[in-house]
């Protein structure tokens, strides 16, 4: 059966636990698996500008014995003149996997259904599940394992990112507080996807407005900018708001033992100060490098779901 990877609740927990463990033996032992030799290609399209994401699953794609075809969108028909669904039946011709960053969860929802190979979501303004793999990767290596471990992501509590976490985080067993200002809370559907997830796995989920009552005793501080891609210019004081809710020494000291997570691009000064992001307790270059590990990962676990041939 074809497996996409759109939203982090479409692995299990038990899914999830099985993706990260292969995450940490390839880790270990880079090219163990070689699924895309041959070599497949696996088609990796931008409508959205990346750095991390685009040379870590280049990387991640040859490693595996694959090749990489990145497209930006300025240069296809997608999306244009050509349905999403038409171009994804044509791409699944010649692909052994589709991965998408883009606007809405409804574009990549439409090349899914039409795709016969898997697709992977590399970042809608609705979630960002590969970066979650590899910071649950990260936390698994600096905390010793995810569940019981309490995350706490202050900052826009609207983005794709802490939907990410309270599904994800919850998945894997976590205790997610998220916080912050008015106006910038999450989506009470995700909440509850999120809470009933917890629900299971023995995690829970707080949607909180207070900086400090969120990284109080926290295993995990996270953040995220405070203007996401596509938002430049929506009007909104994207500063202001925010400023109580800025990772620096203040904040952490209600945490002594939390590392810091933060996907990446940082706006040094705004959501993080460079003291926390240079310091010791900082695990983001970590975090981006596992970026690989986990995404080769996945990538050979939605493979291996194929019916044989
Ligand atoms: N963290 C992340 O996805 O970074 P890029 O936008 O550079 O890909
Ligand atoms: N929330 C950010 C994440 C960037 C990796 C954005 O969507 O721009």
């Amino acid at each position: 059966m074809i497996r996409h990877f759109l939203r982090d609740d479409d692995l299990t927990p038990a899914e999830q636990s099985a993706v990260l463990d292969l995450a940490e033996q390839i880790k270990a032992e880079p090219f163990r698996e070689r699924p895309l030799a041959g070599p497949r290609s696996v088609a990796v399209l931008f409508d959205k500008q990346s750095l991390r994401t685009r040379l870590s699953f280049d990387v991640g794609i040859a490693e595996l014995g694959g090749n990489a075809i990145i497209v930006d969108s300025g240069g296809t028909h997608f999306g244009r003149g050509e349905t999403l669904a038409d171009a994804s039946r044509v791409l699944s011709r010649y692909v052994a996997a589709i991965v998408m960053r883009t606007h809405g969860d409804d574009r990549i929802a439409e090349v899914a259904a039409a795709s016969s190979v898997p697709v992977i979501n590399a970042l809608t303004d609705g979630f960002h599940p590969c970066q979650l793999l590899a910071d649950l990767l990260t936390v698994r290596q600096r905390c010793g394992g995810t569940t019981g471990r309490t995350l706490a992501y202050v900052g826009d509590a609207a983005n794709n990112m802490a939907r990410s976490y309270l599904v994800a985080g919850a998945t894997a067993g976590m205790h997610v507080r998220v916080a912050g200002p008015a106006g910038y809370d999450p989506d009470p559907e995700i909440v509850a996807t999120a809470t009933a997830i917890a629900a299971g796995t023995g995690g829970s989920v707080q949607v909180l407005r207070d900086p400090r009552a969120a990284v109080a005793g926290a295993d995990v501080v996270a953040t995220d900018t405070w203007t996401s891609m596509g938002q430049e210019h929506d009007g909104r004081d994207r500063l202001t708001p925010f400023w109580p809710y800025q990772v620096n020494k203040e904040l952490l000291a209600g945490a002594p033992d939390a590392i810091v997570l933060h996907c990446l691009p940082a706006h040094r000064g705004e959501e993080i100060t460079d003291e926390v992001m240079d310091g010791d307790r900082s695990a983001v270059f970590d975090e981006a490098e596992n970026r690989v590990h986990a995404q080769k990962a996945l990538i050979t676990w939605l493979l291996r779901q194929e019916a044989p041939k």
